[in-house]
């Protein structure tokens, strides 16, 4: 695996630790490479009105795009799940929105890791071209 990917796990798993986690106890750690080499780290952290809740995926790729980055690499995701750790339905929409297709790198309990490209995650993706497309229409 390319070196930048061992750091960005290095800083996932480091992220992982400022989860704040009181209802789900399931702490997720993420880290976003952005294309000019910039690492952003994310936790979960959740609300008492559950639904409030954000993904560490989603805390990490806010934090970047509110810091002016507008190109990325790749996303690296890690959890106490012996198994690998798939981004939720939101996430998924959300990173291919503010990230494209960026590598999602998961990791399991054993150090391996597995990586899908994002429209792998969320094929046949709702977007920005299909609001394009009905404002054409419109005029
Ligand atoms: N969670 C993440 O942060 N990322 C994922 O990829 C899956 C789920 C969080 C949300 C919530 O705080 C907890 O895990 C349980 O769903």
């Amino acid at each position: 695996m390319r070196a930048r990917y061992q750091e960005l796990l290095q800083v996932a798993l480091r992220a992982k630790r400022k989860a704040h986690v009181p209802y789900s106890h399931f702490h997720v750690g993420a880290a976003l490479l952005a294309s000019n080499g910039h690492i952003y780290s994310g936790c979960n952290i959740e609300i008492s009105s559950y639904g409030l809740t954000i993904c560490a995926e989603r805390t990490a790729i806010f934090k970047a795009i509110s810091e002016g980055e507008k190109r990325f690499r790749a996303l690296a995701v890690v959890s106490d799940d012996p198994g690998f750790t798939p981004p939720c339905g939101a996430c998924r929409q959300v990173l291919l929105d503010l990230a494209g297709n960026i590598d999602f790198i998961m990791v399991n309990g054993k150090g391996r890791t597995k990586t899908l490209k994002l429209v792998e995650l969320l094929p046949h993706a709702f977007g920005n071209a299909n609001l394009q497309r009905t404002k054409k229409k419109r005029k």
